[in-house]
């Protein structure tokens, strides 16, 4: 089969598309499923640096996620030919991903697509998406609601931040995007933010140890003084759900949001995440798009050939939305 495969040796990294893998078949608790479309993550970008601490195999097929056909089953949940979401575990990081024309994941990283999700559709979400959506329900399981104020998303031109604005903004709320990509407004306006503002807008009385109470809830990708900023001017009894490290995976803040206003940070993991959170999520993501055009999310697409420019581009951060991956789509 053909497949993006990554390589390290003497500290070097290398890929390349290659014809001649094996087909990967279902070990017990597996499903295989013939991919359509995959699409390009950050975390992606990540297990292809040089002594990449996310990738945990010198050799592996590329991709954290993928949506397909399952060609074989040993899940009786998951019949052959059901259309599936596939992501999660080890997928692309310390295993096989889905960058290639079949993969093999435990059944607890399968997902089958409700019925307003197409296999491209899946992907236009992706492993993005799903983490905006659970965000969104985190924040509002912590107590958000529409009519509370403003809801921050950082990163916001992003997979992540992208979709959290959409998301957000189909439930009802007052969207306010912090891009570092100020030629995006329009887009991000589009996408349904109420007002955008710079990555370095966020917070005020920057000699202060806590600034204004500005924010209901927030939705952050990007981690280190841009998570630090969200929770010094988060509202009273607000939360941020925080699911990303573009900027920096250290946070320097201080205690006094959490003591003094009750504030509280959410953590959002789409890797290991239980069952019936995984199905609540898709099943809010493919209810909120449906009838939706989200064409405006594909910032492009590429063939396995592609995939090696397309991760250069994401490590950038200048994306808008999602990168697709066509496999057999
Ligand atoms: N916890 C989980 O399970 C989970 C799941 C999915 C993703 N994530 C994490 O979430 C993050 C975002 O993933 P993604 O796939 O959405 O990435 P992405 O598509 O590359 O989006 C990241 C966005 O962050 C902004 N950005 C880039 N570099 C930055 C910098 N140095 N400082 C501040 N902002 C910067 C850019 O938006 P602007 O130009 O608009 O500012 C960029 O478009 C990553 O850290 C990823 O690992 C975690």
């Amino acid at each position: 089969m053909r497949a993006f495969l990554i390589s390290e040796t003497n500290d070097a990294v290398t890929t390349s598309v290659v014809n001649d893998l094996p087909t990967p078949s279902a070990a017990p608790g597996e499903v295989v499923v013939r991919v359509e479309w995959s699409g390009i993550n950050f975390k992606d970008s990540m297990v292809v640096r040089p002594k990449s601490r996310v990738r945990r195999s010198p050799q592996l097929v590329g991709g954290v996620d993928a949506a397909g056909t399952v060609v074989e089953s040993t899940d009786p949940a998951i019949a052959v030919g059901a259309k599936v979401v596939v992501h999660g575990g080890d997928l692309g990081v310390a295993r096989d991903g889905g960058f290639a024309d079949f993969v093999a994941a435990p059944s607890r990283c399968v997902n089958v697509l409700p019925p307003e999700l197409t296999t491209r559709t899946a992907m236009i979400l992706g492993t993005a998406g799903y983490t905006a959506f659970a965000s969104l329900l985190a924040l509002e399981h912590h107590g958000l609601k529409p009519d509370k104020g403003e809801v921050l998303v950082t990163g916001a031109t992003g997979g992540v931040g992208s979709w959290s604005v959409v998301a957000l903004a189909a439930a009802g709320y007052d969207v306010v995007a912090s891009s570092g990509s100020t030629e995006a407004e329009s887009w991000l306006l589009q996408q349904g933010s109420r007002r955008v503002i710079g990555r370095n807008d966020i917070g005020d009385r920057l000699d202060r140890v806590l600034g204004s109470e500005r924010w209901a809830g927030a939705i952050d990708c990007v981690g280190g003084e841009t998570l630090h900023q969200v929770l010094r001017t988060l509202r009273y009894g607000a939360a941020v759900a925080a699911s990303g490290l573009v900027a920096s995976a250290d946070l320097a803040t201080t205690v006094y949001p959490f003591i003094t206003r009750n504030v509280a940070l959410l953590g959002i993991d789409a890797v290991q995440a239980e069952a019936h959170t995984r199905a609540a999520t898709w099943l809010l993501a493919a209810q909120t798009i449906s009838g939706r055009d989200i064409e405006g999310l594909v910032d492009s697409t590429v063939s396995l050939e592609g995939v090696r420019d397309a991760l250069a581009i994401i490590d950038r951060g200048a994306t808008r939305g999602r990168i697709l991956v066509q496999v057999n789509g």
